[in-house]
């Protein structure tokens, strides 16, 4: 059960490079994302309709795509060009169907839901990550879980704590309470951490050795787009040079019913040059690894164990119980 009348990212723009025929599943669909010679993304199901062969496994003829089971060959938009020996005019049904997909804020964007709805005004803003302000890294994860256990370890950062103690974490993330609340469709938590001491990761980056005033404010829009904003400053300094403030882009697409794609861009708008961009890259990349090992283990023991999804919430799942509240009332919507 996804939603489906929603842009999902699909892929990074590398991914597309040297004329690849890159086939990923989204919402438990195939789907062939290939650069045609002038240089636009296309979307297709990625399914040969002739015998079912997956059309990524294909070769590329220009902007064709030739199956390589039985080498019927197709345009970029899905219509048969070729059956190998055989004249006559394809079948009606030999044709593959498209998918909307759009290319903004670095990212590859499809609409998965009826594609007259698909307008790319609806696409999550993620400016930051194509804004000369702002330096971005980011990269793809895949997780073996659920992609609303990730949405909700996004929505708590409470577990900063625990999970990230040697990088981002320290207690005042965990015993400082958020608040979190709902505008529509909109969730937002928000916690504020004055006078706290700076966590490992942000010694190293800006050199901090007293106490800082932290920040941090969520914001979820369904299904599972979900933006952070973390700004920091020694306690009680106006000098905007001594800031560590960046944005957490968090594009979270279902794979399947238990299995994520994760694509994620950290832009900051502080010292833009290297080494700090690597320490960037490399210290998010180690943060999300340390989630992942939580989640997949989260999901084998909701897989084998009956009744472990009996949750009990507490305060700090306001957000990522609000969060799936919206998700559940907009299915329920799609469904009719
Ligand atoms: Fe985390």
């Amino acid at each position: 059960m996804f939603l489906r009348n929603y842009w999902y990212v699909a892929a990074m723009p590398p991914e597309l490079d040297g004329g690849a025929l890159l086939g990923r599943w989204i919402l438990g669909e195939p789907v062939l994302l290939y650069r045609t010679e002038d240089g636009a993304v296309t979307a297709m199901k990625d399914i040969c309709p002739h015998r079912s062969a997956r059309l990524s496994a294909g070769e590329r003829d220009g902007d064709r795509v030739r199956c390589l089971y039985h080498g019927l060959e197709f345009g970029p938009d899905g219509s048969c060009l070729r059956i190998p020996a055989q004249d006559a005019a394809p079948p009606e049904g030999l044709r593959v169907a498209g998918y909307p997909v759009a290319e903004k804020w670095r990212l590859i964007w499809v609409w998965m839901g009826a594609p007259e709805d698909a307008d790319e005004a609806l696409i999550p803003d993620f400016h930051w990550n194509d804004d000369p302000d702002w330096y971005p890294v980011g990269d793809y994860m895949h997780l073996d879980c659920h992609y609303q256990l990730l949405a909700d370890n996004l929505m708590d950062l409470s577990h900063e704590a625990y999970v990230h103690r040697g990088t981002i974490g320290t207690d005042a993330v965990s015993e400082t309470p958020a608040i979190a609340s709902r505008d529509g469709d909109h969730v937002i938590v928000e916690r504020i951490m004055p006078g706290c001491p700076a966590p490992p990761f942000y010694q190293k980056l800006k050199g901090y050795d007293g106490p800082i005033d932290r920040m941090h404010r969520i914001h979820f829009d369904p299904p599972a787009t979900i933006m952070i904003e973390s700004k920091s400053s020694p306690s009680g300094s106006n000098d905007p040079d001594d800031g560590l403030e960046y944005r957490v882009l968090c594009a979270i697409t279902p794979e399947t019913d238990d299995t994520t794609h994760f694509f994620w861009a950290v832009p900051r708008n502080f010292n833009p040059e290297e080494p700090v961009t690597e320490m960037m890259y490399q210290g998010s990349k180690a943060v999300f690894e340390e989630d992942i090992d939580v989640l997949n283990r989260q999901q084998e023991v909701l897989d084998k164990v009956e009744g472990a999804a009996d949750w009990q919430n507490i305060q700090s799942d306001a957000g990522a119980v609000y969060a799936r509240r919206v998700v559940e009332v907009l299915l329920a919507k799609e469904a009719g």
